[in-house]
């Protein structure tokens, strides 16, 4: 079984890749930082392979799917952290960086894989539940997640028997976060921990192990799961 994890170095797609790689996979993963992919490669087992990819540079992205090829399962994990704040104060260019950031990088990266990836492999993209959180603030970010996660339903059926599902994750404890100051981080998270009926922010290992499930469960496809403590209730 072949996975390639677009955005592996780091979070979530570093996590899911210690994870697949425990249970034999080869996994390849893409980040564009050499010196994280440098540290992601020593910290996973010397089976893991990785590359660094733009996933926003189009020509970037259709080589490496190309020289990846037979793709049998790939985890979309890209993103930058604009597009958040009040709408009021929202600088729409920043919204515009936001979907350039990760709307427009996951959909070429899958663009880019399609015509190499298994018949009965699978996509999982990583969304947000900021689409369905409601919470002030984040009206921009909803967009761009909400938008990748109106897709998944719509791809399953075009796509198919490819099957295409998305984990929409809570606040999870990740250097995605690293743009705060750590007392801001801390306050940050203690306060989601607060309001997750869970009592916690969540852990990448969290997402990981539902995103192994998505790719062994060949009965499920066009899904959006939310593993976000119960934040969005
Ligand atoms: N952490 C949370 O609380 C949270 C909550 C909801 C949703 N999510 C979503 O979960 C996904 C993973 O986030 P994370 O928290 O694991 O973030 P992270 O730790 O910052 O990891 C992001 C990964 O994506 C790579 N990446 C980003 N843009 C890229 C690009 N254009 N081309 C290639 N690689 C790229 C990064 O490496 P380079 O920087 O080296 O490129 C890194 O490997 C994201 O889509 C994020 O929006 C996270």
């Amino acid at each position: 079984m072949k996975v390639v994890i677009a955005g592996g170095t780091s979070g979530i797609g570093l996590a899911t890749a210690a994870l697949l790689a425990k249970e034999d996979a080869g996994v390849t993963i893409t980040g564009r930082n050499p010196q994280k992919m440098e540290a992601a490669l020593a910290a996973l087992p010397a089976n893991v392979k990785g590359q660094c990819v733009n996933g926003a540079d189009a020509s970037e992205i259709k080589a490496f799917m190309a020289a990846q090829s037979p793709v049998d399962h790939l985890v979309i994990a890209l993103s930058g952290a604009k597009g958040g704040g009040l709408f009021k104060e929202l600088d729409l260019a920043q919204l515009q960086a936001g979907f350039a950031e990760k709307f427009f990088p996951q959909l070429q990266t899958l663009q880019a894989a399609l015509p190499y990836m298994a018949a009965n492999g699978s996509v999982t993209l990583i969304t947000s539940v900021s689409a369905r959180t409601h919470a002030p603030g984040t009206s921009g970010l909803a967009a761009i997640n909400g938008a990748l996660e109106l897709m998944v339903p719509t791809l399953a059926k075009e796509l198919r028997p490819l099957r295409i599902n998305a984990v929409s994750p809570g606040v999870i404890d990740t250097p995605w976060w690293n743009f705060l100051p750590e007392d801001t981080r801390n306050a940050t998270f203690a306060q989601y921990a607060q309001a997750a009926p869970v009592g916690r922010i969540g852990k990448p290992e969290d997402i990981a192990a539902v995103i192994a499930q998505l790719i062994q469960n060949t009965f499920i496809t066009g899904q959006i799961i939310t593993v976000d403590g119960g934040l969005a209730l």
